[in-house]
C-alpha cells in the first residue's frame, strides 16, 4: 500500500500550517528544469504533506513562465499522491462572491503560450482529460472546506487565460453568456492536464476575488482590491487545509475514478 502525500500548489500564507511536522523547504531537480521554489514537506497529523509556492516566494513567476511540467514533476517524484491546487479567481457568476471558494471540475483551456505535455515526438500518449478534476479528493476538499466554515461552491466551469492582462470587457461577457464559464483564472491550464498525465489526482480550489470586468455594479479588476481578498482568504485556505488528512488518511487505496492510471491506455509509441 502507498502513503497518501497531499501536494498544495498554492500562494504564499498556505503554507504556514500550525502542526506541520518536520517541516523542511527540499531542492528538487527535474529534466524539465527546476520548479518554481523549493518545495515544503513535513507531516499533518500523520499523512505526508508537501506545498509549492506557484509563483515562487517572492512571486516572480508569471501565469505564463510559472514552470508547470517542472512543478507536477517535481511534485511526483517526492511521492505526492494528490494534488490540491489553490488559486485566485474572477467570477461570472452573481452568486459566486468575492471571499467565497469554488471546487472546480471543468475547464475551458485558452492558455497558448505554455508547454502542455510531458508527451511529444519519441514517446506519443494521448490521456482522456474528460473529467480533468478527482471526484473523490475534490469531495474532500468540499468537506474539509464546509467543516471550517468556508461558503464553497461545488463545481463550476474554470475559463483559464494567457494573461497576464485581465480580460477585456467583451471577452469578459462572452466567457460568461456565450461559453457558461463560472470562473476565471491564468493558472489552472495546463496544470491540470499535466497533473493527469502524470497519474495525480488532482483538485482545483479557485478562491474569488472580483467579479472580472461584466459586471455592471462592480468596476474593472483591480490588482490591489484582489490581494486584499487573498490575504483575508489565508486563514479560510489553512483552516481548510488542516481538515484533508484526516478525511484522506495515511494509505492510499486506489482512485476509484482512475485518475492514478490515466497512461493504462493512452501510449501509442512502440516500446523498444
Ligand atoms: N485572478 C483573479 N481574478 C482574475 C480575473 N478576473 N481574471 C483572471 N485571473 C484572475
Amino acid at each position: 500500500m502507498t502513503d497518501t502525500m497531499i501536494a498544495v500548489i498554492g500562494g504564499s500564507g498556505l503554507y504556514e500550517i500550525d502542526g506541520l511536522e518536520g517541516a523542511e523547504w527540499r531542492d528538487v531537480e527535474t529534466p524539465w528544469g527546476d520548479p518554481s521554489d523549493q518545495i515544503l514537506v513535513g507531516t499533518l497529523n500523520g499523512v505526508k504533506m508537501a506545498f509549492l509556492p506557484r509563483h515562487g516566494r517572492g512571486h516572480v513567476h508569471s501565469p505564463s513562465s510559472v514552470p508547470y511540467r517542472a512543478n507536477i514533476d517535481a511534485l511526483k517524484r517526492l511521492g505526492a499522491t494528490d494534488v490540491i491546487s489553490v488559486s485566485a479567481c474572477g467570477s461570472f457568476r452573481e452568486e459566486m462572491r468575492p471571499g467565497d471558494f469554488v471546487v472546480v471540475d471543468q475547464f475551458i483551456d485558452r492558455t497558448f503560450a505554455r508547454e502542455k505535455s510531458f508527451f511529444g515526438p519519441g514517446l506519443v500518449a494521448h490521456v482522456s482529460v474528460a473529467h480533468p478534476t478527482c471526484p473523490r479528493l475534490s469531495a474532500a476538499c468540499l468537506a474539509a472546506g464546509r467543516d471550517a466554515g468556508i461558503t464553497l461552491h461545488e463545481g463550476g466551469t474554470y475559463l483559464a487565460m494567457e494573461g497576464p492582462q485581465f480580460s477585456t470587457l467583451a471577452e469578459s461577457k462572452m466567457y460568461r453568456e456565450a461559453w457558461g464559464a463560472d470562473v476565471i483564472g491564468m493558472t489552472n491550464m495546463p496544470e491540470a492536464k499535466l497533473a493527469r498525465e502524470a497519474e495525480l489526482c488532482y483538485a482545483s480550489i479557485a478562491m474569488v476575488t472580483d467579479f472580472d470586468s461584466w459586471h455592471p455594479e462592480h468596476g474593472e479588476v483591480d490588482v490591489t482590491e484582489i490581494i486584499a481578498i487573498l490575504m483575508g482568504n489565508a486563514d479560510k485556505g489553512r483552516a481548510m487545509v488542516r481538515g484533508l488528512p484526516a478525511l484522506l488518511g495515511t494509505e492510499r487505496t486506489p482512485c476509484p475514478h482512475g485518475c492514478d492510471r490515466a497512461l493504462e491506455y493512452a501510449i501509442l509509441t512502440a516500446p523498444d
